[in-house]
């Protein structure tokens, strides 16, 4: 029996993440049956610069190779994140005459094409052109144009560009790993394909999904995209606060952020304390959790206020009606809910995948596997759209190049 498998592949700036499932037959259902998830540290990378690529291949290969043995097969490619500030994203609009009396397939191909026609310096690429509505004469807010009369066929596309040797660097880890990537996917949209639903969108949501160098922000009003974001912090800056806060190593700071931290001071027990190493090597003292709180309070409180101001000079801030999702690895901290909603001002709640997910979903029902989940997600969506991107389940001795070879001949 073939069965089509999609893989997603998170490479975070700390955790690189693997999700392989298996498309679900149901078309009532479009989703994902989980069958493996693996993780690994990210080597090779400092914040979201690449320093050593076999570092990073090593990533991949180990999360990759946990995914495919709890799945029991391999796979051949991936739906590959991408991130970084260095992803600029912005909307443009393609105008082209309706050929014959009724939108027409091809009319609605000339103006797409005409829409993503931008002119791009030699070291950026075209990471995605998604179509978002289209007009047909002056009524606006359509989903599908084919067979609408009219004379005048326009369409709003959302294009997200990316230094190419960003998306070179990534499409060589995954090579040299072994897999080859199907597509790239922007991160944030990915995580939002994860943890929104479509209520959400439609209504006004935005995602925030803070990972350890990144916080990734999408918008969305009306089930259209109205804002990408990726702001350079992350946990690893409430880590380093912590360094300096407390005077201690990065590794207990980290460890000391992931058990003991919390968001909202006012929630802690004053008389709560946590031994730390310090104040001279060998010894230890004891901490107030209060005050690790306080220095975790303070910068998420400034970081959630460089989130709100984004929002606000886009103009998406006041439609907002579903409020905030909060996700990624950093979103575990215990009351970074109750701090954004004060923030805020508007509901919130925690993001994790689940929806569309069965088999071992429990497996990625964690807020740091937004993205991963996400990426599998969008690799089902794609293939329930064009019936292709999918690795097909290898049974014992077809191997990954069998599989291209296959493809080729
Ligand atoms: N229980 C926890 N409490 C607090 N922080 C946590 C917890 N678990 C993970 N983190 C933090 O989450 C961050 C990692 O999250 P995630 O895996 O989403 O990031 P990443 O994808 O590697 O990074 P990025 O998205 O920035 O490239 C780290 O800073 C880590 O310390
Ligand atoms: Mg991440």
């Amino acid at each position: 029996m073939r069965a089509n498998l999609i893989a997603g592949l998170d490479i975070g700036t700390t955790h690189t993440c693997a999700v392989i499932g298996e498309i679900l037959d149901d078309p009532r259902r479009p989703g994902l049956t989980v069958l493996g998830v693996g993780q690994a540290q990210t080597g090779g990378l400092r914040g979201d610069m690449v320093t050593n690529i076999d570092e990073m291949t090593e990533s991949v290969r180990n999360a990759m190779n946990e995914a495919e043995l709890m799945a029991g097969t391999t796979v051949d490619r991936v739906y590959a994140g991408i991130g970084g500030d260095h992803v600029r994203a912005s909307s443009s609009m393609g105008v082209v005459a309706i050929s014959e009396e009724e939108v027409t397939r091809d009319d609605v191909e000339r103006v797409h094409i005409v829409a993503r026609a931008v002119a791009l310096p030699p070291d950026r690429e075209m990471v995605h052109a998604i179509p978002q509505e289209y007009r047909v004469d002056h009524q606006r807010g359509i989903k599908d144009p084919l067979g609408m009369s009219g004379v005048r066929l326009e369409s709003e596309v959302f294009l997200v560009t990316c230094q190419v040797t960003a998306s070179t660097n990534i499409t060589k880890a995954v090579n040299k790993a072994g897999y080859r990537v199907q597509e790239l996917v922007l991160e944030p949209l990915a995580g939002a394909r994860a943890v929104l639903t479509e209520d959400e969108r439609e209504v006004g949501v935005a995602m925030v999904e803070i990972g350890a160098h990144t916080t990734n922000v999408a918008a969305f009003y009306e089930g259209k995209i109205q804002q990408v974001s990726i702001l350079p912090f992350g946990g690893a800056t409430l880590t380093a606060d912590l360094v300096r806060g407390l005077a201690v190593p990065y590794k207990e700071a980290q460890i000391a952020k992931e058990r003991h931290a919390h968001a909202f001071a006012q929630m802690v027990d004053p008389r709560e304390t946590v031994d730390l190493p310090g104040p001279s090597p060998g010894q230890m003292r004891s901490v107030a959790c209060e005050l690790i709180a306080h220095i975790v309070e303070q910068r998420l409180d400034e970081m959630f206020g460089i989130v709100q101001s984004e929002l606000q000079d886009q103009g998406v801030l006041d439609k907002l009606g579903a409020g905030i999702v909060l996700s990624g690895g950093s979103a575990a901290i215990p009351g970074v809910v109750e701090l954004a909603q004060q923030i805020f001002a508007s509901p919130v709640r925690l993001g994790v995948p689940s929806e569309g997910l069965g088999g071992l979903a429990d497996r990625v029902r964690r807020p740091r596997f937004a993205v991963g989940a996400g990426l599998a997600l969008w690799g089902a969506d794609r293939f329930a759209e064009t019936g292709r991107g999918a690795s097909t389940k290898a049974s014992g001795i077809v191997t990954k190049l069998g599989i291209w070879l296959k493809e080729f001949f």
